[in-house]
Formats: C-alpha cells, structure tokens, sequence
C-alpha cells in the first residue's frame, strides 16, 4: 500500500459501486471517497456498504444532500427539514457518519427564491441545519458543493454559518465565469487552498472529442512527455481554480492509477494566466 495522498478523491457519480476499485484506491494511498445522496438511483450509501462495509473505515468519505426522490421526478431542495432527514437516512445506509456532508448544488433550489434577500435567508438556514447536524455529531463537518456557483458569491455574509469545504468544478472544461465566481465564493469565506475542492476534471467524459483536439500538456510545467493528454488535463486541474483536492470518476484501476501518477506534474501558473486572459477576452467579445 502506498502513502496516502490526499490530493485525489474518488469520486463515485457514474461508478458501478464495485469493491475493486475501492480496494485500488487504498493500494494507491486514495482514502477519499467522494458519494451522494442520490447517486445509484438514491442507493449509493447502501450499495457502498453492501460491497465494501469492512474497508469504509479505511476511507474518508464525503457526501452531499439536497437532491430527493418524488413520485415523478426527483428534484432539488434546501428545506432544512428534509436536509435533515436525509443526513440521518444517511447515517443509518452508511452505518456510520460520513466525515463530509455537502449541500449538492444549492443554485438549483435559489432560483425561483424571488428577491435576493429571500434567496440569502434560503440559503442561510439549509447552511445552519448542516452545520447543526454536524455539531452533533451527524457528520464530521460540512460544505457547499456548486456546479455552477455563479449566484452564490453575492448571497454569503457574515451572518451565515461558514463551511468547512467548498467544492467547484475545475479544470479547462470550466468556464472562465464559474472559475471566478469559486474564487470569488472562497475568498468571501477566507478559505485556504485545503478548503477549495475541484471536481469533475474533464467535465464528466475523458472521452471528449476536445481531448483529440486540445493538448493539455502544453500547460504543463517543463516536460511533460511520459505524460498522456488526459494525465495533462487532470494535473492542470488542481490549478484551475487552485484547489486542494480534486474529485474524479472512474471504475477502472489502471485509469486510477494513470491519474495518481499524473500528481508527480505541476501546471504552470503563467501559462494557465494567459489562458484565463484569453478565456476572458472571448467572453467580453460574445454579444450580451
Ligand atoms: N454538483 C456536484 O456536486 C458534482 C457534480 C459533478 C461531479 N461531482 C463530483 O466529481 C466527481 C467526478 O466527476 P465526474 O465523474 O462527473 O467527471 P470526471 O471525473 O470529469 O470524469 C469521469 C470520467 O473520466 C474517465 N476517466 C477518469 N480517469 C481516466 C483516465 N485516466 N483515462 C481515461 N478516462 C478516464 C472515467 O471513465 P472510466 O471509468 O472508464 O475511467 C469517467 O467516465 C463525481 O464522482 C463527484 O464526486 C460533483
């Protein structure tokens, strides 16, 4: 088994939940893991017990609230009762307190909140119940995981219980908009680099035509030529934005372990500067 790293998570969106790639993991010196609520058709946390219930005290793992099941379709929320009841659901699946609970992509419920005070008042108590469910106990802390955290800079103030995590889309699928409202959301909360999670790497699909056409490596710190495209994109990843750690998919060992090799490369910060230059500059040139 190797050191840990603490640089990867794995996260478990698309996974198959299969004991293999958890025992990879571990023989890689991955200990994060990174589920949901809703993911595996609202079963993960007993899926994940079912295949690997003696190696989850091995792992520190992470989940998220605020997506339910309805009769019909299933559908965001930051009520703070039914936040609740799934963080206890949660604990009784997972036979333990997860060490990370995420309120999953809080924009989704802001929306129709009406006025921007509403939306704040919204927010503030969905973030008071995590952080009451984490006080007792119910997890070990808690965070704010965004996909698209564009509205959320402007509703945070002092009044508003601050989260131990924050977790963002990074890397060149993201935005230039979505990389400056994360930092923007960050440094609002004072939060360090350890704080600042990236996820999703290649936006969901290393498959991308983009891969074929862009070559990450050129973002790369000196030579980067043992290194694959896709090994390139997910080391630029921990600098766009800067983050601690990144959440990325995947069900197959060797993959992981292409990925935990590509941590030995560094992006290089004055390249990756002119690229958001350029990103920006695009942006100002498309019509409103
Ligand atoms: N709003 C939110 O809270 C939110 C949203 C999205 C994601 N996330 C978190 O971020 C995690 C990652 O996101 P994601 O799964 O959507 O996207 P991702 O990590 O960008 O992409 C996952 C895909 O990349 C492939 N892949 C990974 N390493 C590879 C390699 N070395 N070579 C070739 N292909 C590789 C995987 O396929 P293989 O299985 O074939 O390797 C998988 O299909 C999620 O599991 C979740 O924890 C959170």
């Amino acid at each position: 088994m190797r050191e840990r790293d603490p640089r990867i998570v794995l996260g478990l969106h698309r996974s198959r939940y299969e004991r293999r790639i958890l025992t990879s993991a571990l023989d890689l010196g991955i200990n994060a893991i990174d589920t949901s609520f809703n993911y595996h058709g609202f079963s993960a946390h007993a899926a994940l017990w079912a295949v690997g219930r003696d190696l989850l005290p091995h792992f520190k793992l992470s989940t998220k609230v605020g997506f339910f099941p309805t009769p019909g379709q299933a559908e965001h929320s930051l009520d703070p009762v039914r936040l609740r009841g799934a963080m206890e659901r949660t604990n009784c699946d997972l036979g333990r307190a997860p060490d990370l609970v995420f309120l999953h992509n809080p924009e989704q419920s802001l929306t129709g909140a009406g006025s921007s005070s509403a939306a704040q008042d919204k927010l503030g108590m969905a973030c008071a119940a995590l952080a009451a469910a984490a006080a007792e106990g119910l997890c070990g802390g808690w965070g704010i995981s965004s996909w698209d955290p564009r509205p959320l800079p402007s509703l945070i103030d002092s009044t508003m219980p601050m989260p131990d995590v924050v977790m963002v889309r990074a890397g060149l699928t993201a935005g230039i908009d979505v990389l400056e409202a994360s930092e923007s959301l960050a440094a609002g909360w004072s939060l360090g680099t350890a704080q600042l999670w990236g996820m999703s790497p290649f936006g969901g699909r290393a498959t991308d035509p983009l891969w074929g056409k862009v070559d990450p490596r050129v973002f790369i710190k000196g030579t980067a030529e043992d290194l694959s495209p896709v090994q390139a994109a997910f080391s630029t990843a921990f600098q766009l934005p800067r983050v601690g750690r990144v959440a990325v998919g995947t069900d197959n060992p060797s993959h992981l372990r292409e990925l935990s090799a590509a941590l030995r490369y560094e992006a290089n910060a004055d390249t990756l500067l002119t690229y958001r230059r350029l990103l920006r500059e695009r942006t100002a040139r498309q019509p409103a």
